[in-house]
């Protein structure tokens, strides 16, 4: 699995013609206003220039993608109204300047603004690219109009919502710019290995058919109808989303100031996925026709292991749904996640089940983020509209605490995704999950992994299976990468 990220956070750019410059000249105008005001040729006459680092890797940042890919920017173009007062009086954190759209709005409620003309080249030697285009800015003018004609028909659609707002005003409403940047697929993958997978590393990561046989040699396996593999393109790369970049901001008329706007340390990932219709509970999971929804999820630019995507996370965020379609009706069953990171397993799982508690757990780092992303796909500004009220929300817990916050006594599905990376922590992870199970038989550990070191990831599944047998399992191709997604139980 790769993903685009931003190096730096992108910056845009109101550039005025050079004359303009010079001449020193200030007009009290907001950009916006002065855009709108065919009289002004000089505004109309600016350009917007974004530009930004990017970088093409895998979860952890050690292997740059390494074949050649055409990546290509879009400028989307949205408003988003100022916090109402019931925003004020909701527990969403709203504690970033620019708030992201929800996964809907960004489909309902933006417009293309601007695409790049030429690709953004990636090929695979490459550590970053430059990606930097400029748009007109009297194109603006009737992108405007059509964003206001979407939303118009959008509050038709959602005429019932409180939320829906009738009038949309360009200069009272705040105007914001998002720049995504996706790859575009070639028809022919040109998709090349990297080279240390020809030789001995490759017997260190393991490929499925290495690590198959070692699990099946030491009898980790589920039976063989409960034993799925999937296999994931090789160009599968994560667009990626700045956070919005507040134009309305701009001068347009002041002519001796560049005005930049840069988005921020953050990134919003816009990840789809599939719900399986209401009345599926007795459908075959392979069968399923799944409906595209999707979660929008702030993470971090650094590195840091908390505060951003892992790969085993994606793959079980976007795979559970197919193997897991549904809960018994009647029951709310409890769900505990270990090291859920930015929240991105339980979030998924949430709404695709949402007949579910959800108790999201990690260590301080990841609560403000996991917080804020539960806030983003649940919170007021949402047009997800349930039948009840979900319970959704994060408690510190470290594995290798002692005290406990006040959980509920037992557990349907304790689910973890990409926790077993470094050795380290084999046993604590271990003993929690051990803790939190509480001798229960019907207690489900769901745990997705991502081999990256046989000699580790043979020692963790071996602890594990020891005290748990794999009831479920499907195992995930992806290009040179292997995971596995299990469901285990408690061994009679
Ligand atoms: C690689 S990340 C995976 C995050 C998330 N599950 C995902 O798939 O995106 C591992 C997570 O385990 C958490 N973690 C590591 N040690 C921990 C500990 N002792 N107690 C609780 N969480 C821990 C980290 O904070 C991090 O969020």
């Amino acid at each position: 699995m790769y993903q685009i990220k931003f190096v730096k956070a992108p910056i845009c750019e109101f550039i005025q013609p050079v004359q303009a410059r010079r001449a020193g000249v200030k007009v009290p105008e907001t950009l916006l206003s002065s855009l709108l005001n065919p009289s002004n040729t000089r505004a109309l006459n600016s350009s917007f220039k974004i530009s930004t680092l990017v970088m093409v890797t895998n979860d952890l940042g050690e292997d740059f993608y390494p074949g050649n890919l055409d990546l290509t920017a879009q400028l989307f173009l949205h408003y988003q109204s100022s916090p109402t007062d019931a925003d004020s009086d909701s527990n969403e954190p709203l504690y970033l300047d620019t708030t992201p759209l929800t996964y809907e709005d960004f489909q309902e409620k933006s417009v293309l603004f601007s695409t790049s003309k030429t690709p953004i080249k990636w090929d695979g030697k490459m550590r970053e690219t430059r990606l930097e285009f400029g748009v007109p800015a009297h194109t603006l003018v009737p992108k405007l109009k059509e964003l206001e004609i979407k939303l118009m028909n959008y509050n038709v659609k959602h005429r019932l919502s409180k939320k829906a707002k009738s009038v949309f005003d360009p200069l009272q409403d705040e105007l914001f710019l998002s720049l995504r940047v996706l790859n575009v697929p070639k028809k022919t993958s040109r998709f090349a290995p990297p080279s240390k997978l020809d030789n001995a590393a490759a017997g260190i990561k393991g490929t499925y058919a290495e690590i198959r046989s070692l699990f099946e040699a030491e009898n980790i396996v589920a039976a063989p109808e409960q034993s799925t593999v999937m296999e994931l393109e090789d160009t599968t790369v994560l667009d990626v989303v700045s956070l919005p970049l507040q134009i309305t901001l701009f001068q347009g008329a002041d002519v001796t100031v560049l005005e930049r706007f840069v988005s921020d340390k953050y990134c919003v990932r816009y990840l789809p996925i599939g719900i399986p219709p209401k009345t599926s509970l007795d459908e075959s999971p392979k069968d399923l026709k799944l409906e595209a929804k999707g979660v929008v999820l702030l993470e971090e630019l650094s590195n840091g292991i908390a505060r951003h995507l892992w790969d085993a996370g994606i793959v079980v965020a976007k795979s559970l749904p197919k193997l897991y379609h549904g809960f018994p009706a009647g029951s709310k069953p409890d769900i505990l996640e270990l090291g859920t990171g930015i929240g991105i397993v339980s979030i998924a799982l949430s709404i695709v089940f949402p007949n579910a508690n959800y108790y999201l757990t990690d260590l301080y780092d990841a609560k403000e983020i996991c917080e804020f992303n539960i806030g983003m796909n649940y919170g007021p500004r949402t047009v997800r509209r349930l039948a009840e009220p979900i319970l959704i929300k994060f408690d510190e817990l470290d594995w290798e605490a002692t005290e406990f916050p006040d959980l509920p006594p037992v557990w349907s599905y304790i689910v973890i995704a990409d926790c077993t990376y470094n050795p380290t922590y084999y046993d604590a992870l271990l003993s929690i999950i051990i803790k939190q199970v509480k001798g229960d038989k019907n207690t489900r550990v769901i745990l997705g992994h991502k081999f990256r070191d046989l000699a580790n990831d043979i020692c963790w599944f071996g602890m594990l299976a020891q005290q748990f047998a794999v009831e479920k399992e499907v195992w995930v191709k992806n290009g040179s990468n292997v995971m596995h997604l299990g469901c285990w139980k408690l061994r009679e």
